[in-house]
């Protein structure tokens, strides 16, 4: 039996998505691919209400090449990188992988990086950019986002803003123009709801002005010929285009339910899921900076959660446990894409059956 997946990623994805994706192939330099390719950026800058300087793009890979793209295009000499968990760390460690140079503003994980001590280290004058992770997958916590972009764009307009939103975006709220950040990007697998292959990005015209003065930007990772191409409504190299035909459905989808109405039918969710661990455990993250799509909990019961998860496959359903060092300590429950409140209601009633809560 298939186990519905309520883990941090990749999630649950329709019958109808997959379906889209048995298109009869096409060439990636074709009319008919650019006419798809076109349509799909359109339908991403409507639903993130792009302005005329900020554009999208789909890469084909998984988010993490995004950590690569800032580290090659974008950092010129040094980065400032806020590290509270597992993939914000894995950003840091890409950056210097690419030949930069990244300081670390290490936070507790759980703990999100705050605009205070944000701007103490940027006041040194050091830091040419800044990364941030929007949604810690390891943690469950958000980092305010917004008052780090307010900041920035106030007193720092000239250090980049980059934003690991991978497991937010599509779900949690990103409109650039609301952060004012210049590169946010995001996996398919997440919210988006898609099997994993593509990475969606928003970009803005001074993060391709900053790429242009930066040499080496490797070949895969060069936002300037990414964008050169994006003129034409093509991808450099070859895309996976039974993945774009699904992420154009998925996008018809999300316009119809609109931006507002997915950010709330995510907030319930994890309203919901907050409520249940609190009643019977406690919630990992700082009080305040929960993610509305990953509940990190605190294993306060010790519980066994891999015989939860034999358990609850039987029902059709699995969880997340922790991640790296927190694996012991917490479990995660992943709410995103296509995932509502009445299916989290039976997969937790579904969990207090079997833990007798
Ligand atoms: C917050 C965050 N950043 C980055 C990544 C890496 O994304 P991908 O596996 O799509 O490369 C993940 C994956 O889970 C993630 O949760």
């Amino acid at each position: 039996m298939h186990k519905k997946l309520l883990i941090p990623g990749p999630t649950e994805v329709s019958q109808e998505i997959l379906q889209e994706q048995t298109h009869p192939l096409i060439g990636h330099r074709s009319k008919e691919f650019s006419q798809l390719y076109e349509g799909i950026t359109n339908k991403l800058a409507k639903f993130f209400e792009l302005p005329a300087d900020c554009r999208p793009t789909v890469t084909t890979a998984s988010g993490a090449l995004w950590f690569d793209i800032v580290g090659r295009s974008i950092v010129k000499d040094k980065a400032l990188c806020c590290v509270n968990g597992a993939f914000s760390e894995r950003f840091a460690e890409a950056i210097r992988a690419c030949g930069k140079q990244a300081d670390c503003l290490e936070v507790e994980w759980g703990k999100v990086p705050k605009p205070d001590a944000i701007a103490e280290k940027l006041e040194t004058g050091k830091y040419d950019t800044v990364t941030v992770c929007h949604n810690e997958s390891s943690t469950g916590a958000r980092s305010p986002i917004r008052e780090i972009g307010k900041l920035i764009r106030r007193d720092y307009p000239e250090v980049m803003l980059t934003i690991d939103s991978v497991s937010a975006m599509a779900g949690d709220k990103t409109l650039p123009t609301e952060i004012g950040c210049d590169i946010i990007f995001a996996s398919t697998q997440k919210c988006f709801a898609l099997p994993p292959g593509l990475a969606v990005a928003l970009v803005n015209d001074r993060a391709l002005e900053r790429a242009q003065q930066v040499p080496n930007r490797g070949a895969y990772t060069d936002l300037v010929e990414i964008f050169e191409f994006e003129k034409k409504h093509q991808t450099p190299s070859t895309p996976n285009i039974p993945l774009l035909y699904a992420l154009n459905k998925r996008l018809d989808l999300m316009l119809e339910e609109t931006y507002d109405k997915i950010y709330q039918r995510h907030e319930d969710m994890a309203e919901y899921t907050r409520k249940w661990a609190k009643k019977h455990f406690e919630m990992f993250p700082e009080a305040g900076y929960e993610s509305i799509t990953v509940s990190c909990i605190k294993n306060t019961l010790s519980k066994n959660v891999k015989e939860l998860n034999e358990k609850l496959a039987e029902k059709g359903f699995t969880i997340g446990n922790g991640y790296g060092k927190l694996a012991d300590k917490t479990f995660r429950i992943g709410h995103m894409g296509e995932w509502n409140l009445e299916g989290i209601k039976i997969v937790l009633a579904a969990i207090d059956e079997i833990w007798k809560l």
